[in-house]
């Protein structure tokens, strides 16, 4: 043997035994469901791509976890390629119907109509889900879409064992759902909530996601079932219209890119609120040093920094194709400074020091979030969403697509909180093709050594949720921690500090209420990050899901394919 196969040998037997660094050892997915994680390891294993597993899971969670998302939803999708390093936000967000208008919630007293926003046609945004898994598929995946929408088709048409979340969802919406036949059809069959357990089968869907799957975006939003579903929306009342389905595209827009320390963060754009929040949020931070503070010094610097970026959220931010969103006066140095400066050290600020904007709120959760990587390290952060816990309420009949409430997400009434509490002006104004402003935020963190994924479902709390899991990522956690930190939220308006029980002990407590913080414990654990982490030292991949929710997070061994 030459001296040069010696050497390609060893090669090879330490790349056998070690893994490349270069690329990831495995496969990871988590979701919010082990079916959905089960449909993203089944597409991997055909062969499929990050971007087919994320075609298959969005599919698969809008059948097991239509509480969170579905077809009749939006979303957005964080892709990065690693054959050419693209990194792009894939914009499925709903957008308002054609007939929408800035008074539509408003009664001739300008007051806001109860629940308008939020229960039964009127409340849904043109779907965005359909045309975005349509999408992936065509320009990132590599496996036709038929073969990606498979798993999710199967488990409509099968069934599948209703968890105890969403025997939970069902029974939280059974009032809204029990005014809609098409909803109580499925989701309360005999007019009773299912018990955890039964098997829930949606043939409409399953038809719905084979149409898509044979015709594509012209399955959706053309011809008989773009007339299916405005027949349906209309006959309850709702103002879709066949123009509204066929104007309805997905976008393409860079994301929100920052660093914080050393560490780089790609993360939503708008029309979310995520990456802007986030960005601005760590540029304050960076100002002090967080890792010489004792812990509740540390929780009163990440607030203020909270408090200050949401309040610019609520004043500033809204879609970016209809207004001109200060991206760069938000993450302008001196303007960062100048906020940091504003923080005292010792002394909560009340947010009506900063401007006078009302609110008192509420709060929601829904949503869904997943994280993919491949084994060619392409990676998915995608965070999905029909708004409230199982949307409107409002199934189109003859299709099993449950329609999203997130027009509430528009500021329904200038400086008017809606649910989650969140105030918003001119910005986030409804206007006829508008996307709502949301606060989901799929992200990737980098350093020298590691690449994290992640997000989670929570309304307004999403931002700081997984801010919290950044800051635990710089300090060389592992996505065990990230997922199951307990949480905190300040969001400028309530001026509270939102916390998990285990968040703060009491001596903690007194700590925060001497230097001026209101807190409010949460009566319940909010959340469900799934993240994932590859470490570029060693090529190991980690996954993980909350063990506040019922996800499931998997590592493909590459000898697990066929
Ligand atoms: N509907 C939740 C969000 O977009 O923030």
């Amino acid at each position: 043997m030459t001296t040069m196969s010696r050497y390609l040998l060893l090669g090879l037997l330490v790349i056998a035994t070690v893994g490349r660094a270069d690329q990831p050892q495995y496969a990871a997915v988590a979701s919010a469901h082990p079916l959905a994680t089960e449909a993203g390891l089944e597409i991997l294993r055909q062969g499929g791509n990050a971007f087919d597993a994320a075609v298959a899971i969005s599919a698969a969670l809008a059948v097991v976890e239509p509480s969170g998302s579905g077809l009749g939803g939006g979303g957005f999708w964080l892709l990065h390629r690693q054959s050419d390093n693209k990194e792009v936000m894939i914009d499925g967000r709903e957008k308002a119907p054609g007939y929408a208008n800035a008074r539509m919630y408003l009664d001739e007293k300008d007051e806001v109509k109860p629940r308008a926003s939020l229960d039964g046609p009127l409340a849904g945004g043109i779907p965005g889900v359909p045309a975005a898994i349509v999408y992936i598929a065509m320009n990132y995946g590599r496996l036709p879409l038929a073969t990606s929408l498979a798993p999710a088709i199967r488990y409509a048409r099968d069934g599948f064992a209703i968890t105890e979340g969403l025997q939970k969802a069902i029974k939280g919406r059974s009032d809204v759902m029990s005014q809609y036949p098409p909803s109580a059809a499925i989701f309360l069959p005999d007019g009773k909530v299912p018990e955890a357990g039964q098997v829930l089968v949606q043939t409409d869907l399953a038809n719905t996601l084979q149409s898509i799957a044979d015709k594509g975006l012209a399955g959706f939003y053309y011809g008989d079932m773009a007339a299916k579903l405005i027949q349906g929306m209309q006959q309850f009342g709702g103002i879709w219209s066949l123009q509204d389905l066929e104007q309805y595209s997905v976008l393409e827009r860079l994301p929100q890119k920052f660093t914080y320390r050393d560490i780089s963060v790609v993360s939503a754009s708008p029309p979310s609120s995520g990456g802007i929040v986030m960005a601005e949020t760590l540029k304050i931070l960076e100002h002090f040093d967080l890792r010489a503070m004792d812990r509740i010094t540390r929780v009163h610097y990440v607030v203020e920094a909270l408090r200050r970026a949401y309040r610019d959220r609520s004043v500033y931010l809204g879609d970016p194709d209809f207004i001109k969103v200060p991206v760069d006066r938000l993450l302008d140095p001196d303007y960062i400074e100048a906020m940091a400066m504003t923080i005292s050290a010792d002394k909560a600020t009340p947010s009506d020091e900063l401007g006078e904007n009302p609110g008192p709120k509420q709060s929601g959760e829904s949503t869904t979030h997943f994280s993919i990587l491949d084994t060619e390290g392409n990676r998915v952060a995608a965070t999905l969403s029909v708004n409230l816990t199982m949307g409107s309420g409002f199934v189109i009949p003859g299709t099993g697509v449950l329609v999203n409430n997130e027009m509430d997400d528009f500021s329904i009434k200038s400086g008017i909180p809606n649910s989650y509490g969140l105030v918003g002006f001119e910005a986030n104004a409804i206007a006829p093709g508008k996307r709502p402003l949301s606060s989901m935020s799929p992200t990737f963190v980098e350093s020298s050594d590691r690449i994290g994924l992640l997000g989670t479902p929570g309304g307004s709390r999403i931002i700081s949720m997984v801010l919290l899991g950044i800051l635990d990522f710089a300090d060389g956690q592992l996505p065990e921690s990230w997922v199951d930190l307990p949480r905190y939220h300040h969001q400028y308006k309530p001026d509270v500090v939102l916390y998990e029980p285990a968040a703060f002990n009491q001596q903690e407590q007194q700590q925060l209420k001497a230097m001026g913080y209101e807190l409010r414990e949460s009566n319940r654990l909010y959340g469900d990050m799934h993240a994932v982490m590859w470490d570029k030292r060693t090529g190991y991949v980690y996954a993980e899901s909350d063990k506040r929710g019922e996800g499931a997070a998997r590592i493909l061994k590459p000898e697990s394919k066929p």
